[in-house]
């Protein structure tokens, strides 16, 4: 089977990984498979799986693994990702990241996992202040980040609003759920020679600039 990219950006809620992975896109010619991005379309739509996504997202709780990879195994069947992708928000605990690896093996597996690092605090301040693109899902936020127009998206001007879990109350859930269940795959892909750490507090062109050091290095090795 063809070899496949796959970048799996790891990092807390409001760490940059979905504003950083939409300027990948471009810059690296991979898709980017957001599993929260996925699950907010299908709850746009109300079918069956938005519905059921809906329930476990309000509480900031993972949705049920099967459901999951069933999803982005579907997802992954699909044209655009024939080189590879970016993958945001997934896998995101240690029984996912087992089956990616098996969905992964046949192509030459993941190629790296990018770490953003930023404090809980400034996740806070992130994701309280962010706004998202109803029709593409563009990332802004009111101070650091913001769009030409307030409350209009500059890529293809759709509304911009505030998501359901980005309350405090279920923010602070959100962070407790990823040190219990994502952060292990921290040690997960260190072990495995993997893991790339980089410092998610600088202006966002600037992690981009690191990102693609990091990336491009490995494209270059690929
Ligand atoms: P998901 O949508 O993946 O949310 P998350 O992981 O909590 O991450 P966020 O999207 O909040 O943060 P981000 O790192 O993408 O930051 P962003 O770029 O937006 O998941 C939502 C829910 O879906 C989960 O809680 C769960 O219920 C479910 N789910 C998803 N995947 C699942 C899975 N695999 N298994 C089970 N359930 C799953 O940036 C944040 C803000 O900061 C923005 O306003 C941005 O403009 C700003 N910003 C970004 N970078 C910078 C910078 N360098 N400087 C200043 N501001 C910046
Ligand atoms: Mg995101």
């Amino acid at each position: 089977m063809n070899r496949r990219t796959f970048f799996v950006l790891l990092g807390v809620p409001g760490a940059g990984k979905g504003t950083q992975a939409k300027l990948l896109e471009e810059r690296l010619g991979l898709p980017q498979v957001s599993t929260g991005d996925i699950f907010r379309y299908n709850l746009k739509n109300e079918t069956a799986l938005g519905i059921l996504a809906k329930s476990y997202m309000d509480k900031g709780e993972l949705v049920p693994d099967e459901v999951t990879i069933r999803m982005v195994e579907d997802r992954l069947t699909q044209s655009d990702v024939a080189k590879g992708a970016i993958l945001d928000g997934f896998p995101r605990n240690l029984a996912q990241a087992d089956a990616f690896d098996k969905i992964a093996a046949p192509y030459g597996g993941v190629s790296l996992v990018p770490l953003i690092h930023i404090s809980d605090e400034e996740a806070m301040t992130r994701i309280t202040g962010r706004r998202v693109c109803r029709s593409c899902g563009a990332v802004y936020h009111i101070d650091f980040n913001q769009p030409q127009r307030a409350g209009v998206c500059d890529l293809d001007g759709g509304e911009l609003y505030q998501r359901d879990d980005d309350k405090p109350e279920t923010v602070r859930n959100r962070l407790y759920v990823y040190y219990k269940q994502t952060s292990p795959l921290i040690g997960y892909y260190y072990a495995k020679g993997l893991l790339a750490e980089l410092d998610g507090t600088r202006p966002i062109d600037q992690v981009q600039a690191d990102l693609l050091d990091l990336l491009g290095a490995e494209e270059a090795v690929a």
